[in-house]
């Protein structure tokens, strides 16, 4: 694939590795996002879908600690090959320093000024907590505190799920030039937004996808479409402070699986996929082996997968009106289900909720805590999206990676 004629590619073409020639290589290879996926990616599966050139999000999610989150990010370091380029001056100060000689610093090419990976918030969280974790990461203090070089920033912050607006002038304002900004939208006018704010890459998140999306948005078949001719219309034209439009790199999110999906949504005009299900059954993902199992046991990804409220309610998230989520269904979903038909739309807050728990309907809190404990995900949200149903196989990351790039299946 061709970096210049792929614009998620180009976005990502200034962040490379150096062999030990000394040649520049890029890093960002394959138009692979790894969805940031709360409690299902974590530093090992960062590390390995960055190492195999495609392009993972850390997930941020609902953050209560942020020295931890910290900690975690520093802890992806290790994990990742070629971070110090052969030649840089990091990697020549480091080696001169342990022979004895004159470092050389000026010797080899920079290194680069990002961290091969993007941070994924969720944004009306983010507004809850407010931004000191988001400027710490800019600063770069999720990067080694002991290396010499200046600290680096990831390459790119990722929002979804509320108004991103503010923090896109907090980046600019105290990033680092050169941070690039995503941004998941599930609707045309979202899109359109986001390419009068200049965001670097837009992801059209449909229906399929499994976690949380709108309650109300198109499927791939037709959002990736008409989002690109909307966005397609107004290139040229000016926003309102001034600057004239482009093209951003369009990604899609939801349900995709295998190497057919993934031609067609680029046929459909986007550069590449953003891919959250497809990575949780992998080995490097941090869920439960028992939920990855199950995972692969789902069939008919369709009927097999639900949207629904009901988790956010029993997690007593308070998730902003118009959201829902993609889940395998359960106890709790089919409970759902039989209580609409039976009895109609009907409040589901306080303890009615989690009165869903159990096949009598006697469920309470403690039974919502004891299945948290037990990660007992015939009460727990499974999160998944329509593509579940043709995950048949526990694979590596690197391996689902190659599938998808392969050959129409
Ligand atoms: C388990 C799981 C957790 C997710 N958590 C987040 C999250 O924290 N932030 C976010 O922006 N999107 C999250 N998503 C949604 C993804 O960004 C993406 O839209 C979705 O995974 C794409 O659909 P797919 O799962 O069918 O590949 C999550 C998805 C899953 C499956």
């Amino acid at each position: 694939m061709s970096v210049a004629k792929n614009a998620f590619l180009s976005t990502f073409s200034h962040l490379t590795k150096a062999v030990s020639n000394g040649t520049p290589l890029l890093r960002v290879t394959k138009p692979i996002v790894s969805a940031p996926m709360n409690a299902w990616s974590g530093p090992t599966l960062v590390a390995a879908v960055a190492n195999h050139g495609g392009f993972p999000i850390y997930p941020i999610g609902y953050f209560t600690d942020p020295p931890k989150i910290l900690k975690e990010l520093q802890s992806i370091l290790p994990l990742l090959k070629d971070l110090e380029a052969p030649g840089s001056n990091q990697a020549a100060g480091a080696a001169g320093a342990r022979a004895g000689e004159v470092t050389g610093a000026e010797a080899g090419p920079e290194p680069d000024q990002f961290l091969p990976y993007g941070v994924g918030f969720i944004t009306f969280w983010l507004d809850r907590q407010g931004p000191e974790l988001l400027l710490d990461i800019l600063k770069g203090r999720g990067d080694d505190p002991n290396r010499q070089s200046p600290p680096r920033p990831p390459a790119a912050v990722w929002f979804s799920f509320g108004n991103y607006k503010p923090y896109l002038k907090l980046i600019r304002e105290h990033g680092v030039t050169g941070t690039k900004v995503i941004v998941q939208v599930q609707t045309i006018q979202e899109a359109l937004e986001a390419q009068q704010e200049l965001v670097d890459v837009i992801v059209l998140q449909g229906t399929e996808s499994g976690g949380h999306g709108a309650q109300r948005v198109w499927p791939l078949m037709t959002l990736i479409p008409e989002a690109i001719q909307a966005l397609e219309a107004k290139v040229g034209s000016v926003n309102a402070s001034g600057s004239k439009l482009t093209m951003p790199a369009i990604l899609a999110a939801g349900g995709i699986s295998v190497a057919s999906q993934f031609t067609a949504i680029q046929t459909m005009g986007a550069s590449g996929a953003v891919i959250g299900t497809g990575f949780m059954p992998t080995y490097e993902s941090p869920g439960p082996q028992h939920a990855k199992e199950r995972l692969l046991k789902v069939e008919d990804g369709g009927a097999g997968t639900v949207r629904t409220r009901i988790f956010d309610e029993l997690r007593e998230f308070n998730w902003p009106e118009g959201y829902d989520g993609r889940v395998v269904r359960n106890l709790v979903t089919e409970r759902e289900e039989e209580d609409l038909k039976n009895h109609g739309l009907y409040e589901q807050t306080g303890p009615a909720v989690f009165k869903l728990l159990k096949e009598d309907r006697t469920g309470t809190k403690e039974d919502w805590i004891r299945a948290t404990k037990d990660q007992d995900f015939d009460l727990l949200p499974l999160w998944a999206g329509t593509g579940v149903g043709m995950l048949k196989k526990q694979v590596s990351a690197a391996e689902f990676m190659d599938q998808l790039l392969n050959k129409p299946n």
